[in-house]
């Protein structure tokens, strides 16, 4: 059976530097341009592309084979791609010059690859090397803290339309020669490319990294390199139980940290919204709202409703910004405030707690719910959202590394599951209390007053 009329496999086997292989002769570049050239022919309902892993032809990668026919195109590049589309997959007939049909011999040089590569694991193995894998894991702070710190010296932004290493240390205000191998293994990590002394973005960085771009993201992922200094007292606070001081957290920190929640709010306020339905609210209390992306999607999506963010007293004005430029000033009202004290008034239809459980500890949350139940009136909804841990506490992997983010970075924080906090709203008085999976690593947890 064949549900589509072309099915192209191309080979994205990562493997050791040095080694040869499809993604270094640059099969990433070929997938994406067969990806636009299909779409651009309105080929994709006929055409199914997927990536696969190593034909043990690696030395004439990069590969790609086309089904049902069974077509094998060797040392493909993206300048090939347009007559493959064209003559292969639009008119049926393989483009012959990237033909490979000497089958005796490619299946000769495959099986040669595997018998080699598993003679080389089980001497690494014998010799008791540790496994890429493990290494990754433990060397991928390198490349992560060489874009933060390009981020935080705003390197992108100064690379501009093309510079060499001394300008732009002159307009980063650093040390030429070490801004120069910060460039050169950003040009390794893909981020920049470089001809002769000059460095330029590549699409990527110029669009997520460049000041004045319009998804610029520098200020959000700034917060991420603040919270990398945090990560590096783990060891401390994981003798001590609890986040080690580093220094107070500046205006610069909670806007860049605001920014950080904006940018995943505002992508994540759609989903919760049509999670929740509209039907019957009215009233709504938007706890630590951050930028308030949550509060404003619900505004927006119930004209007639009022919402009150309750934040602290730094964010308020940030989130008074967010909600001005979002034009729902008239709907979404701000309150500076502390909800583990202050009282949180009544009547409302939903109280939200989006990615806000996590910073507390379990007496905080169930005090917040007990208090939040008290405030809700008949029918309304408590609604959290936050990564939610297996029954176990092992995974999903990024819900048990960001219990880790909030031991280093609050005092009582932590991940939990969706059993601690069923039973934590049972325990509050709500009742049908159930999970709503979104897309993505955060999910819904919503329980009722009845
Ligand atoms: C992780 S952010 C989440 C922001 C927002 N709900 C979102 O999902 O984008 C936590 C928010 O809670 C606020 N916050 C922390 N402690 C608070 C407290 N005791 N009272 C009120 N707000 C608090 C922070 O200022 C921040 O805006
Ligand atoms: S890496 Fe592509 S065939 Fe081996």
């Amino acid at each position: 059976m064949e549900p589509f009329r072309f099915h192209l496999f191309v080979c994205t086997q990562q493997k050791p530097e040095g080694v040869p292989s499809c993604p270094a002769s640059g099969s990433s570049a070929v997938f994406d341009a067969l990806d636009r050239e299909t779409q651009a022919r309105g080929l994709n309902h006929h055409v199914q592309l997927t990536t696969c892993g190593c034909m043990g032809l690696c030395d004439e990668g990069p590969v790609m084979v086309v089904y049902p026919e069974g077509v094998w195109y060797r040392r493909v590049q993206p300048a090939d791609v347009s007559e493959i589309v064209g003559t292969h997959l639009h008119d049926g007939k393989p483009v012959d010059r990237l033909v490979w049909n000497d089958a005796p011999a490619m299946k000769a040089m495959s099986l040669e690859h595997g018998e080699k590569f598993r003679a080389a694991m089980a001497a690494r193995e014998k010799a008791g090397m540790l496994p890429d894998r493990l290494d990754q894991m433990i060397r991928g702070y390198m490349p992560s803290r060489c874009i933060l710190t390009a981020l935080e010296l705003d390197i992108f932004t100064a690379v501009g339309d093309g510079a060499n290493a001394e300008q732009i240390g002159t307009r980063v205000h650093a040390n030429a020669r070490a801004v120069g191998m910060l460039l050169n293994a950003l040009v390794a990590l893909g981020l920049l490319s470089k001809s002769g002394n000059d460095y330029r973005n590549q699409p990527e960085s110029a669009r997520f990294f460049v000041q004045g771009s319009q998804d610029n993201h520098r200020n959000g992922l700034l917060h991420t390199a603040n919270i990398w200094h945090r990560w590096s007292t783990l060891t401390d606070a994981v003798r001590s139980g609890t986040r080690i001081p580093i220094g107070r957290d500046t205006p610069e920190w909670t806007r860049n940290f605001i920014a950080a929640m904006q940018r995943n709010a505002k992508e994540r306020a759609p989903l919760v919204v049509k999670a929740l339905g509209t039907a019957g609210v009215h009233r709504i209390l938007d706890l630590g709202g951050g930028s308030g992306a949550y509060s404003i999607a619900l505004a927006k999506a119930c004209p007639d409703a009022q919402c009150e963010i309750l934040d602290i007293p730094e964010v308020v004005p940030l989130a008074a910004e967010y909600v001005s430029q979002a034009g729902v000033s008239a709907q979404v009202s701000l309150r500076a405030g502390d909800m583990l004290q202050d009282d949180f008034g009544s009547g409302y239809d939903i109280i939200m707690l989006n990615a806000i459980c996590h910073m507390f500890s379990e007496e905080q949350n169930r005090d917040i719910f007990r208090r939040a139940r008290q405030a809700l009136a008949a029918n309304g909804r408590l609604v959290v959202q936050d990564f939610i841990l297996n029954p176990d506490k092992t995974g999903p992997q990024q819900a048990a590394l960001f219990s880790l983010n909030m031991l280093v970075a609050t005092r009582d924080g932590a991940s939990y599951s969706e059993s601690e906090y069923t039973r934590w709203m049972e325990a509050a008085g709500f009742t049908g209390v159930c999970r709503i999976n979104l897309p993505g690593p955060s999910d819904l947890i919503v329980g009722r007053v009845k």
